[in-house]
């Protein structure tokens, strides 16, 4: 441990706190747990994960050159890692994060695809300050930025920690994903725009709250660019429904009582094991859109 809370580690044991897919640690998460989220965000890679082919694309467009060296910001389950070793083959990739568990999966992700001789881990709580030995070509920052205590102190320290020429990428979805068809069968008990509803209200404890980060970022010092990545996802029903369950699930944790009683009965429809069951209705549609922030270091 160094006086910025940072563990520099190679595979180091589960710390199994919560935090949130889209949310900010601090509301609502009391009851899921680091390994629940990591399934979360394997199968949004799997099925949604279009948007890391555009947006590594577009991180090369903008670098000078291909980078030798990548920091994945809040690296999770390590989805980004493994885009960016794909797209950088030359590239030295460093899996950030301030839990241990995510860090052992992303390097086992890193390994079972073959590129574990150019990731390691660098565990570190960026609430404490921007770990001094980070510096690279380019940053990425998936769903990570809005659950840091300050990101502007944070986009600060990535400005000056970033190579000159640079590139730091950021990613927000735009909403939380959702799994329910516009119009749902007439005989469905499922009440129509659940789903919509129990996103409000998850909003409202703070889960996936974030602001244009343009201002932030150009304040920092760097030039910004922004894009949208629309995302349906194209998928087998058993692999929509594990994933359903795996959001839903969280969601209903989340939730506790602090939505309308139809909408939580609907909730309990969908990951019963009824007709109406995530694994039984047939009709689920993937969706979560992205918004990218491309922001260089000129
Ligand atoms: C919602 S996940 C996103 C993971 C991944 N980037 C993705 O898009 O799939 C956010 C990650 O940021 C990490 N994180 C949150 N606050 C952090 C902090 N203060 N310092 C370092 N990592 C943090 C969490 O542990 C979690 O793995």
């Amino acid at each position: 441990m160094t006086e910025h809370g940072q563990h520099e580690h190679s595979h180091g044991h589960a710390d199994g706190h919560a935090d949130g897919h889209g949310g900010h640690s601090t509301h609502g998460h009391a009851h899921t747990t680091d390994a629940e989220l990591a399934d979360t965000l394997e199968l949004d890679a799997l099925i949604l994960g279009s948007y890391l082919m555009d947006a590594t694309a577009w991180a090369a467009q903008l670098l000078p050159e291909a980078p030798a060296t990548i920091i994945d910001v809040g690296a999770g389950s390590g989805a980004g890692t493994l885009a960016l070793a794909r797209r950088f083959p030359k590239a030295q990739l460093t899996a950030l994060d301030k839990s241990a568990e995510m860090l052992d999966r992303t390097l086992d992700a890193a390994a079972n695809s073959g590129f574990g001789p150019r990731t390691t881990s660098l565990r570190a709580d960026l609430d404490c300050g921007w770990p001094a030995s980070a510096a690279a070509d380019l940053f990425w920052a998936s769903s990570s930025l809005h659950e840091l205590a300050d990101p502007e102190k944070t986009m600060s320290e990535m400005f000056a920690a970033l190579n000159p020429g640079g590139v730091l990428l950021v990613l927000e979805m735009d909403a939380l994903p959702s799994f329910l068809p516009e119009t749902l069968a007439q005989d469905s008990a499922v009440e129509p725009g659940m789903e919509g509803r129990l996103h409000e209200a998850l909003a409202a404890r703070g889960w996936n709250h974030y602001p244009d980060w343009t201002a932030g970022l150009e304040g920092a010092g760097f030039a910004v660019e922004r894009r949208h990545f629309p995302t349906e996802g194209s998928t087998t029903p058993e692999l929509a429904a594990r994933y359903g369950r795996a959001f839903l699930g969280r969601m209903a944790s989340a939730l506790e009582g602090s939505a309308s009683p139809a909408d939580l009965a609907s909730l309990a429809l969908l990951l019963g094991d009824g007709p109406e069951s995530l694994e039984r209705r047939g009709d689920l549609v993937v969706r979560g859109h992205r918004t990218g922030w491309a922001a260089r270091k000129l």
